[in-house]
């Protein structure tokens, strides 16, 4: 089947099977690498990326499904440079190895969008289906903290009302 999707503010076309997951048409027809694929059944969310503005399981959506709708992945939230939240992550070191990042890139922008200000457990909750096996991810929460309040020196979030 021929495919067209909007993809980072671009038109993309190309033909997969029917059977092919989002995931892996975005990363193996389209190359956008940024689309990192761990367990292929919706469990670690690192193939998380934004479609139609929601945050979507890549691996559990069929490219057939994605058909005429516009998405977002982590090579789409940079330009010339890093953007707020990338730089957020760079400066508090919210990643190690990298794999889970776009996904927590995508959730993280999903929440800020929806959410500017969030708490430490509404930010814990967007991503707590993201997996990570590097960070601990206390310095996830900070970096997207951060992120929320511009950038500043990433103190620690405010707690959540009791
Ligand atoms: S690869 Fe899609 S949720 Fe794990
Ligand atoms: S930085 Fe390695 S899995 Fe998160």
């Amino acid at each position: 089947m021929r495919i067209t999707v909007t993809v980072n503010g671009r038109t993309r076309s190309a033909d997969c099977e029917p059977r092919r997951t989002l995931a892996d048409f975005l990363r193996y027809d389209l190359g956008l690498t940024g689309v990192h694929v761990g367990c292929e059944q919706g469990a670690c969310g690192s193939c998380t990326v934004l479609l139609d503005g929601a945050t979507a399981r890549s691996c559990c959506v069929l490219a057939v499904q994605a058909d005429g709708s516009d998405i977002t992945t982590v090579e789409g939230m940079a330009t010339t440079s890093l953007s707020p939240l990338q730089e957020s992550f760079r400066r508090h070191h919210a990643l190690q190895c990298g794999f889970c990042t776009p996904g927590m890139l995508a959730v993280a922008t999903e929440l800020l969008r929806d959410n500017p200000e969030p708490t430490e457990a509404e930010i814990r909750t967007a991503i707590a289906g993201n997996l990570c096996r590097c960070t601990g991810y206390h310095a996830i929460v900070t970096a997207i903290a951060a992120a929320a309040r511009g950038g500043d020196g990433g103190s620690p979030p405010s707690p959540p009302e009791a």
